[in-house]
């Protein structure tokens, strides 16, 4: 039996979207086993998803074939911490751990370079399966097939909440919404914001964080689907908090907190529990290990 810990993650942080993302101490936990009774067995989860269709199921595929491996008998557990489609990155976490779980199950022939370089080909974008991976905030680009990546620890003055609306919303309709073409302006706007805000939170750098985390890119087009947006990313800056970004591709909204306002988590808590009772608020902080082989 392998078990395979994998955090959730918080991918764009306002300006930086598809280029970084940070892991958050949320995590889902796979295990795996190799049978030979000639089935899948897949638990832990709801009907839906105990099939061939079954992401993590999928993603063992991708391992299995590239090492030439051919099971003949699978069981599968998922352990679900993370929200599902809440943008928290739990579909990354299915890709990694089935990924990372396949490899330790048949002695790992695979290196964590070129199990990195399947997940970004099946997820199609690196800034929620790089941080899953390596921890911490991770930035990353492909170029010409290669992907490079370079992984910086949150400094440790920033706390976060992820505040988690009580409806779904897909990934592919929130890139759906985006515009195809944006302007010049809008781009260079993104350039740097992204920049200072990956070194603002590497560095500790408040201040700038207060300023560095507005977006032109995603944001002001995917907050239409996101009820209480406005109003809720006002109260938290009322409450004292640093910034606000929607976490991924949402509907979660991310506050970034200094660990030294202890305002925000009673008076958030105690303002969702009044005006929007379906919301939940989850106190996070940077996980900075990744994927975890727990037992093999
Ligand atoms: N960067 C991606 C997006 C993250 O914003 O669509 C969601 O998986």
């Amino acid at each position: 039996m392998i078990k395979v810990q994998v955090p959730g993650t918080s991918a764009n942080v306002g300006p930086g979207f598809d280029a970084f993302g940070l892991a958050l101490t949320i995590y889902n936990t796979f295990s795996f086993e190799e049978k030979t009774d000639g089935k899948l067995t897949i638990r832990g989860v709801e009907k839906k998803y105990q099939g061939t269709t079954n992401l993590v199921y999928r993603s063992m595929l991708k391992v299995f074939k590239k090492a030439d491996h051919h099971p003949n008998g699978l069981y599968i557990h998922s352990d679900v911490g993370v929200p599902i489609s809440r943008g928290l990155g739990s579909s990354a976490t299915c890709i990694v751990g089935g990924l990372f779980g396949a490899n330790a199950l048949i002695g790992s022939p695979l290196t964590t370079e070129e199990l990195f370089d399947i997940a970004v080909e099946m997820e199609g974008h690196p800034d929620n399966v790089a941080p899953a991976i390596f921890g911490g905030l991770v930035v990353s680009l492909n170029d010409q097939g290669k992907n490079f990546y370079i992984k910086s620890e949150v400094h440790p003055c920033f706390e976060f909440y992820a505040l988690v609306p009580d409806f779904p919303l897909s990934t592919s309709d929130a890139r759906q919404i985006l515009p195809k073409k944006i302007n010049f302006s809008d781009a260079t706007h993104n350039l740097s914001r992204a920049t200072m805000t990956y070194l603002a939170l590497a560095n500790g750098n408040e201040d700038i964080l207060k300023a560095s985390m507005k977006d032109r890119l995603h944001q002001p087009y995917r907050k239409k689907l996101i009820a209480h947006y406005d109003v809720i990313t006002r109260k938290a800056r009322d409450m004292g908090c640093l910034n606000t970004c929607i976490s991924g591709a949402g509907p979660t909204i991310l506050a970034v907190n200094s660990v030294n306002n202890h305002r925000f988590q009673p008076e958030m808590a105690a303002y969702l529990m009044a005006k929007m009772p379906g919301w939940q608020l989850i106190a996070l902080f940077p996980d900075n290990a990744g994927v975890q082989i727990l037992r093999g």
